[in-house]
């Protein structure tokens, strides 16, 4: 009889990365658990979903890879999600990948990540940093917008449980993308891949790493909204942004390095 190990192994020779345990399977793993050394008869354990990214191009990943989130029974289950789903946008071969927290009002409405203010905001930095959201690619830690009690235009932080629902998708990209650095904006996004639980004040300013993927931590562009005047935490993001173009080797002016300095 197969063992989970075996059926495991079997899964990941077959290219899947990533398993989702339903309740059945989690009941029969505590169960192995609670037997510990015993040593009793192997149990087999069902695996409702494993996330899949087919095709051949990146492209194509991808899009298996949305198609698959947009009906994951993990996000359905929780019921504290809204249904339209909003993946990512961009380019699935980019050297730099952003991630932010969850799609907003305006992200559901046009079903693009970061098109609202903070996606405007954005917009800014990466033209002063010389690119394009056609030249990066853009995810979000959680797919679908967090539902509120008579929802209108506000938005929510999406709760632990409803980010470790999608950050599989998140961990699935990150595969197929391979980028040469990630940047997360906010504490969300930083939490999410870091599992730190630090402020990103903390994480900020120095190079980490997610799955053997430089990493840059910082803060997030509806963050610098709010800021009345703003300089100190502009710059500090920006220096951010001057580390992320040395890593990619991206050409630095003298003028973009004197930005936002007092
Ligand atoms: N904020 C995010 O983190 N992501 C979006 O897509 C929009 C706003």
């Amino acid at each position: 009889m197969p063992t989970i190990l075996d059926y495991l192994k079997q899964l990941k020779r077959q290219g899947v990365e990533y398993v989702e345990v339903d309740d059945e399977a989690r009941g029969v793993l505590r169960e192995l658990y609670t037997r510990g050394s015993a040593r009793k008869q192997p149990v087999v354990a069902p695996v409702a979903q494993a996330i899949q990214a087919v095709g051949t191009t990146s492209a194509e990943k991808i899009a298996s890879l949305a198609t698959q989130a947009a009906n994951w029974s993990a996000v359905k289950a929780l019921g504290t999600l809204r249904d339209k789903m909003v993946f990512s946008v961009g380019n699935p071969d980019a050297r730099l990948m952003l991630v932010g927290e969850a799609p907003g009002y305006q992200e559901e409405r046009q079903g693009q990540p970061f098109v609202g203010p903070a996606g405007q905001k954005l917009d800014a930095i990466l033209k002063a940093m010389g690119l394009s959201r056609e030249e990066v690619y853009l995810s979000n830690v959680c797919k679908f917008r967090p539902a509120m009690k008579n929802q209108t235009t506000g938005n929510r932080k999406p709760s632990s449980e409803e980010m470790a629902a999608t950050l599989p998708f998140l961990c699935a990209e990150i595969d197929v993308v391979r980028p040469d650095v990630i940047i997360a904006f906010g504490a969300t996004a930083s939490e999410g891949l870091l599992k730190q639980g630090q402020s990103v004040s903390k994480l900020r300013g120095e190079w980490r790493q997610f799955q053997g993927i430089p990493l840059r931590a910082t803060f997030h562009p509806s963050y610098l909204l709010h800021q009345q005047e703003g300089l100190k935490e502009k710059r500090q993001v920006w220096e951010d942004m001057l580390a992320v173009m040395e890593k990619l080797r991206l050409p630095i002016s003298e003028k973009q390095r004197g930005f936002f300095k007092k």
